[in-house]
């Protein structure tokens, strides 16, 4: 075994993976040689089993409860991650139609989500923020929404940008269809605004290799019988996720934080509280140091999940990660096609982490402002 190993736990301001709730992890660890009941550890027993069928129901109630759904929409747990939703969503929901799906584009993410989604049939881009280099959102009354649109795909948060509706849109007739990858259950959503809303699970929800996807019934109607069957929604709603073999751990895993986020946080209420006190410690820092913090979204859009800011020249940001890291607060580095600094601060990073970091960014500014 390697020597140099970190022995404690540092504040991981990692945008994905991810930080996940240390409770999780130490139930994880607790039952990963023995399944209380199963005899086994969740890694070596059967999808068909019926340990494992109830994690997997166990999951799916929580989130139907955590996101209030009746019965007509469905919960999917799919593999592939939410690039494959780039395209399962046009194979499903605009192939072989005429009318175009509109596409709000407001980040890297909603560029690579149009990019699949014309491969599959009309696409319109009814916004691009591409003038406000992604740091500014639109607000729904601006644009040309179609009724009779496929539908109409948005980005919740923008995990590279840092910049987050903060509403849910009412797109009318046509289906609203949201990546919330970055921010699913940060916050309660109404989702009977949408059509159909994916998140892959590292972020905000579990470890990689799930994606959730919540899809309103009636849009299942759409699935042609002649697509490749992993790519049928309509074979994964018939086969409650058990059309293949799921990704059992993390199922396992994304049940436990949702329980955690029910039981012990209390709710999306409250998890939205606790993720605005959070933001709030760091978004403060850069309104109080402008002249050495310079944020990248504009204020009403800025994101609670990724907080996103530059530095005045890439040497002071180097040392600014340097100076952090050596504190414990790590990966804050920005994404490598936008530099600067990006601090995720999904749910499960502890509010004492953010107020570690909005500290030592108070000092740094009063040692370099
Ligand atoms: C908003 C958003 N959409 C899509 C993706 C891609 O997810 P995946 O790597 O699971 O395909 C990411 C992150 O990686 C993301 O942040």
């Amino acid at each position: 075994m390697a020597t140099d190993v970190v022995q404690s736990r540092v504040f991981n301001f990692s945008a994905g993976p991810a930080v996940l709730p240390v409770p999780v992890l130490e139930r994880i660890r607790d039952e990963m040689l023995c399944l209380p009941g199963a005899g086994a550890s969740i890694l070596e027993i059967s999808h068909r089993s019926k340990d494992y069928i109830a994690i997997q129901q166990g999951a799916k109630e929580r989130l139907q409860r955590l996101l209030k759904l009746s019965d007509d929409y469905d919960v999917l747990f799919l593999q592939g991650g939410a690039r494959l939703q780039f395209s399962m969503v046009p194979i499903n929901l605009l192939r072989g139609r005429s009318q175009p799906a509109q596409y709000v584009i407001t980040g890297s993410w909603g560029k690579k989500a149009l990019e699949e989604a014309r491969r599959e049939g009309p696409v319109e881009v009814i916004f691009d923020g591409k003038e406000s280099n992604y740091s500014e959102l639109p607000q729904r009354d601006q644009l040309p929404i179609a009724d009779d649109a496929s539908y109409v795909h948005i980005t919740s948060n923008e995990t590279i940008q840092g910049i987050q509706f903060q509403q849910d849109w009412d797109t009318g007739t046509a289906p609203l269809v949201c990546d919330a990858s970055s921010d699913f259950l940060c916050r309660p959503v109404d989702v009977t605004r949408y059509g159909l809303i994916y998140a892959c699970a590292q972020k905000n929800a579990g470890p990689a290799g799930v994606t959730v996807v919540v899809i309103r019934r009636d849009l299942l109607d759409r699935s042609s019988a002649d697509l490749p069957g992993y790519l049928n929604y309509r074979n994964h709603s018939e086969n409650d996720s058990m059309w293949n073999t799921p990704p059992t751990f993390a199922v396992y895993a994304l049940g436990l934080v949702a329980q955690w986020l029910e039981e012990t946080i209390g709710g999306l209420d409250q998890m939205l509280e606790l993720n605005r006190r959070k933001a709030r410690l760091l978004y403060d820092v850069l309104d109080a140091f402008p002249n050495l913090y310079v944020g990248h979204a504009r204020r009403e859009d800025r994101s609670l999940m990724n907080v996103t800011f530059r530095l005045p020249n890439p040497d002071l940001e180097s040392q600014f990660l340097e100076q952090a890291g050596q504190r414990g607060l790590t990966n804050l580095k920005g994404h490598r096609s936008v530099g600067g600094i990006r601090a995720s601060i999904y749910n499960a990073m502890p509010i004492e982490g953010v107020q570690a970091l909005s500290d030592f960014m108070q000092e740094f500014a009063q040692r370099n402002a």
